[in-house]
């Protein structure tokens, strides 16, 4: 049976190029020049101003551990998150020293509770973490900014799932003090791993080009994988054709792991520390090209879903009035039987369906009590891809 892919990645052709050239450590793609580039590209894109700091990470997660040190986040204070999210967050925040304390999610858009996060609040609350999740804006966005601007704490805009969304013609990632975007592999762009960092204050932006500057590169092997991996999901994912050189280079590079060792432990984790490698700005550059193309086609997806998990009489995500989501998943409630077990609802829509999150703090066993939307979300919220290789039976036309 055909598969849409799990990945539901925008690895195409050039990717695999620059993919291939980088086996070459001569090749122009190792100029450190690269990731300069990509950030002032990023930069103009988001609209960010004169004062801000926009600047390459190894991931997502080392893009928020970079932005709790430059908000001032650490030992004694507290960020709200969502009990709906994943480990690589929690660990991120934790690893500063900075506590983490859960709020309730609605279950509209999958956003934080402005009640819950009003009932979670604490003296030490020093930021909130607004996650938009799938690529949606949640249901509370305009509360919730004002909620932390009266109490005087800052906004963390979690956009690792939300490149390109928007929000009353505002792009997802300028709300807040600060954002962290995600490459990873089964994000809006992949380059396996990789991660943007935006504060929009000068201090905060004087921090963080302090941390870059003294951020570790990535050692050659872990590149070397990187670059084998890309090949390896060009082939698995999209059906692509072989690079010989990354071909060879799969065979002795293991793929790189999603989520570290010390993650699971919740500790500390030495990737988190990682700047940007120059190949991996090349990588998202070329498929930054297409984002949107590929925005307008998960849109056309989404619609799809939506219009059959009505006719199904299944509950799914609403994008709050005025957004414009980035839809990197479509959620969906299922019973908890479906979410344990999929392979019935994967069958019938010929499509791997995505589990996260299955746990607060995704995939190590957590709970959130006083949670209890979150816990149930958890349970039984599942996604759909929303790039389907063309010719797909559900692909959107
Ligand atoms: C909501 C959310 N935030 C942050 C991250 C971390 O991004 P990365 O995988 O690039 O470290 C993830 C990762 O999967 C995520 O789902």
């Amino acid at each position: 049976m055909h598969r849409a892919p799990l990945l539901c990645t925008t690895l195409d052709a050039r990717t695999v190029a620059v993919a291939s050239a980088g086996l070459d450590a001569s090749n122009e793609v190792h100029d450190p020049a690269q990731v300069t580039s990509w950030e002032q590209r990023f930069a103009r894109w988001l609209g960010a101003g004169h004062d801000a700091a926009v600047r390459g990470l190894g991931s997502g997660r080392a893009a928020l551990r970079a932005l709790v040190d430059a908000l001032g986040l650490g030992e004694g204070d507290e960020v709200i998150v969502p009990a709906f999210t994943c480990r690589s967050v929690t660990n991120a925040i934790r690893a500063s020293g900075a506590s983490v304390v859960f709020a309730d999610i609605e279950t509209d858009a999958f956003g934080l509770d402005a009640g819950a996060v009003r009932r979670a609040w604490g003296p030490r609350v020093r930021a909130v973490l607004i996650q938009h999740s799938f690529g949606l804006p949640g249901r509370d966005l305009e509360a919730l900014l004002a909620l932390a601007k009266d109490r005087d704490v800052q906004v963390i805009e979690d956009c690792a799932h939300a490149l390109g969304g928007e929000w009353r013609g505002r792009k997802l990632g300028t709300l807040g003090d600060a954002a962290l975007f995600s490459f990873e592999r089964g994000k809006m762009l992949s380059t396996i791993h990789g991660g943007m960092a935006v504060v929009h204050a000068s201090a905060p932006a004087h921090r963080l080009n302090r941390w870059v500057a003294q951020a570790p590169s990535p050692s050659p092997e872990s590149i070397r994988a990187l670059l084998a991996s890309v090949g390896r999901d060009f082939r698995q994912w999209c059906g692509g054709a072989d690079d010989p050189a990354l071909a060879d280079a799969a065979a002795r590079f293991p793929p790189l792991p999603r989520m570290w060792p010390e993650e699971f432990e919740g500790q500390p984790c030495p990737a988190y520390a990682e700047r940007m490698a120059p190949v991996v700005a090349a990588l998202a550059q070329v498929q930054f090209d297409r984002l949107d193309e590929v925005l307008a086609r998960r849109t056309a997806q989404a619609g799809v879903w939506a219009d059959w998990a009505a006719a199904e009489g299944f509950a799914a995500a609403r994008a709050p009035a005025g957004s414009a989501p980035a839809w990197l998943r479509f959620p969906l409630w299922v019973d908890a039987v479906t979410k344990a077990a999929p392979a019935a609802l994967e069958s019938r829509l010929d499509v791997e369906v995505g589990l996260w999150f299955t746990t607060p703090e995704h995939p190590v066993p957590a709970s959130a009590p006083g949670c209890p939307r979150g816990t149930e979300a958890c349970a039984r919220v599942v996604n759909l891809p929303t790039l389907l290789p063309p010719g797909h039976p559900w692909a959107a036309r």
